[in-house]
């Protein structure tokens, strides 16, 4: 298992479940399952990275599947046959002064880390941005997250400031919190220039 805070070299390309690629799509009711399956194979401490409760608890998970695609969240997942292998969400803020920002939570199974699902996630989220009227995405890492720092700094994240111990782990220690964020293109139709 790789710990999401070690930089580590890209070993392999991604390797689906035999017969099957590995496909990027919008969460449905029908993963309840698979997206507590995949929950159970984060690392604790990366749990609340993607999901809002840090708790195992099916029927919260079938809750999540139900209401995440609908109201403030969008998430879309990853996966290898029917195995749940990452998930993304954009989160809409409720007030209006941030209407236009959206908050990213991400996490890839550690099995298969360092083969570009992250990627893939991110610019499905990236696709989707403009749709819901986000022209900003940011994102919240610890300052000793290596992995993810580069990973964000990869996609075009840029650092925006450090606050000082806004982080907590699961015993209650503090960390600092960098905030980045990444400007979206907004689509634009097709006469004026854009992709439509
Ligand atoms: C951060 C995370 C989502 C990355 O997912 P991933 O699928 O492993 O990332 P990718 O394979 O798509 O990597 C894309 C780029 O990010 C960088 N990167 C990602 N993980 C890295 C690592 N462990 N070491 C070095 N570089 C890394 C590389 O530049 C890589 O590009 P390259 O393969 O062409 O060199 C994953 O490590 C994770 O789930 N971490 C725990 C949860 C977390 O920290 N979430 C916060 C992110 S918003």
């Amino acid at each position: 298992m790789i710990p999401s805070d070690v930089l580590t070299p890209r070993l392999r390309e991604p390797q689906p479940a035999p017969g099957s690629a590995i496909t990027v799509r919008p969460l449905q009711p029908s993963d309840k399952h698979a997206l507590l399956a995949f929950f159970r194979r984060l690392p604790v401490n990366e749990r609340g990275r993607f999901f809002p409760d840090a708790m195992i608890d099916p029927v919260l998970v079938a809750k999540w599947c139900q209401h995440w695609s609908s109201g403030r969240s969008r998430v879309v997942t990853a996966w290898s046959g029917d195995r749940m292998i990452g998930g993304g969400a954009i989160d809409l803020a409720r007030q209006h002064m941030h209407a236009h920002v959206g908050r990213i939570r991400m996490a890839v199974d550690p099995e298969y880390r360092r083969m570009g699902v992250g990627q893939m996630i991110m610019h499905e989220l990236l696709d989707i941005a403009p749709n819901l009227g986000v022209e900003w995405l940011d994102a919240e890492v610890g300052s000793h997250e290596a992995a993810a720092l580069r990973f964000l700094r990869r996609l075009s994240f840029h650092e925006r400031g450090v606050l000082p111990d806004h982080g907590q782990d699961m015993l209650g220690g503090r960390f600092d919190v960098v905030l980045l964020a990444r400007h979206v293109e907004t689509h634009l139709p097709p006469e004026i220039g854009g992709h439509g």
